[in-house]
Parts: structure tokens; C-alpha cells; sequence
């Protein structure tokens, strides 16, 4: 089984108050999407790794990751992961995953692959929710907001990236675009396709704010790190 892994990151990420987008933020020595691509290097499930940017980022990106093939995105998240599955090639499965999740383990991206491989369409990683969640009135402008009622959490998952597709279901999820999904797994469930949830990783988390950004320096910060300590350690042996 051929894989393409395709990298929408032609967001501008204004949430993170950066002057640059997301993905060409710095995070110590790398850009997240420096860290995104090397990432699923690592993980060695990809034949082929398409990124896809703001259209004035183009030639940026081919000179930060070489290795992989670069595309120009669209207005919306949908239009980006359309253009990067049309430079898929002739892959069998298409990974879809967010630039801005760079930290996430090399086995995440293995076990959602293994699922696709064992027949299932459309795999998700995805974790348990810790927190209690409750449904608001959020209709109005009122504060504080109304309760509706807490909601069942055992039967909820957080869903990360990378989702894993068959070429034939991301096309097919693709096609029916109504432009409301907030992520690729949305469109598939809407036209019909079963979809299924392997177990995530917290280090797949995304990168949204300024203290997420706070978050994933400190892990790489710490990587790093731990790599010149063993270094050191193999020296002196
Ligand atoms: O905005 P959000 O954080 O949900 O975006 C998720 C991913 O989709 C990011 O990696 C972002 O760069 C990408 N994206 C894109 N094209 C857009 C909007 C978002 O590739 N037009």
C-alpha cells in the first residue's frame, strides 16, 4: 500500500499573534513546519509528503522542506486538502495532517495506517475527554450562559490528525463539500462512509494559542535536550 501524507498548512493562524502563519512560526531551531514534516519522516509510513501554503509562501516552503512536494492552498481548510490530494499521485492512502500538530508521535500516524490498510475507509486518532462537558444555550449574547445539560463524555473522542483515508473515500468526502466539516472525517461521515477511531496521543496536540506555542517549544526545548545528554553519555562510554 502506497501512502501520501498531505500537510494543509496555508491557514494564517492569527489566533497565535504571530507576525508570520502558523506553520512558519519558529519553534527553536525549526519552524512547525520544519517539525510537522519532520515528523512524519520519522514515522516512515510516507512514499510521498505534499505541504500545502499560502500561494506567496511557495518558493519559502520548497527551501525549508526540500523533501517534500509543495502546492498553493485555498480560501478555506477543504480547498487546501483538495489541492493537496490532487498532487497525491497514485497513493492508496492519503493521510491528511495539520501542520500545526508537529509534535505527534511516529506511531499515531502508524496505527491509523494499520487500521486503513485493514480495510476500514476512514480511521481517526482520538482521545478519551477528561474534563466534564456541558451543553450551553449559545445563541445569545448572555453572561454568564445558560446550561443545557451535561453531556455523556464516555461516549465522546477528541480527534487529532493524521486521519487516513482510501483514496477513494477522501475523494468521494471531498466531492459532497458542503463547507461546514472541521475536519476531513466530518465530510466522510456525512456521505456515508463508516469512520473509525484509533487511540491518539496528547503530543498530537494543536498548536491554537500563544500557550500552545509555549507548550510545544518546551517539548521540543526538552527533546533536544535529552538527545545532546545521551550524546554526551555515548561519548564518555
Ligand atoms: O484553522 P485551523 O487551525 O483549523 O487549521 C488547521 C490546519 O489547516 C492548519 O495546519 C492550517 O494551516 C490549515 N489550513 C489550510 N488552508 C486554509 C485554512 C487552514 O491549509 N485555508
Amino acid at each position: 500500500m502506497s501512502v501520501c501524507v498531505v500537510i494543509p498548512a496555508a491557514g494564517s493562524g492569527t489566533r497565535l499573534g504571530e507576525p508570520v502563519p502558523k506553520a512558519f512560526v519558529d519553534l527553536g531551531g525549526a519552524t512547525i513546519l520544519q517539525a510537522c514534516v519532520a515528523g512524519v519522516v520519522a514515522s516512515g509510513v510516507a512514499e510521498r509528503i505534499v505541504v500545502v501554503v499560502p500561494a506567496d509562501l511557495v518558493d519559502a516552503a520548497h527551501d525549508l522542506v526540500p523533501d517534500a512536494i509543495v502546492v498553493p492552498g485555498g480560501a478555506h481548510r477543504s480547498d487546501s486538502v483538495r489541492a493537496g490530494l490532487s498532487a497525491a499521485g497514485d497513493a492508496d492512502i492519503v493521510l491528511v495532517h495539520d501542520a500545526a500538530r508537529p509534535l505527534t508521535p511516529p506511531d499515531v500516524f502508524r496505527r491509523v495506517v494499520d487500521a486503513v490498510d485493514a480495510g476500514h475507509p476512514a480511521v481517526v486518532p482520538g482521545l478519551p475527554v477528561a474534563d466534564t462537558l456541558k451543553e450551553v444555550r449559545a445563541d445569545g449574547s448572555a453572561d454568564p450562559i445558560p446550561v443545557v445539560r451535561t453531556v455523556d463524555r464516555e461516549v465522546l473522542r477528541a480527534i487529532q490528525t493524521p486521519q487516513g483515508f482510501t483514496v477513494a473515500a477522501l475523494t468521494r468526502a471531498h466531492a459532497d463539500d458542503a463547507g461546514l466539516a472541521t475536519d476531513d472525517a466530518g465530510l466522510a461521515e456525512r456521505c456515508g462512509i463508516p469512520v473509525h477511531v484509533v487511540a491518539g496521543d496528547p503530543l498530537a496536540m494543536k498548536i491554537t494559542t500563544g500557550w500552545d506555542l509555549r507548550i510545544a517549544r518546551g517539548v521540543l526545548a526538552e527533546r533536544r535536550a535529552q538527545a545532546e545528554r545521551a550524546e554526551v553519555a555515548e561519548e564518555l562510554r
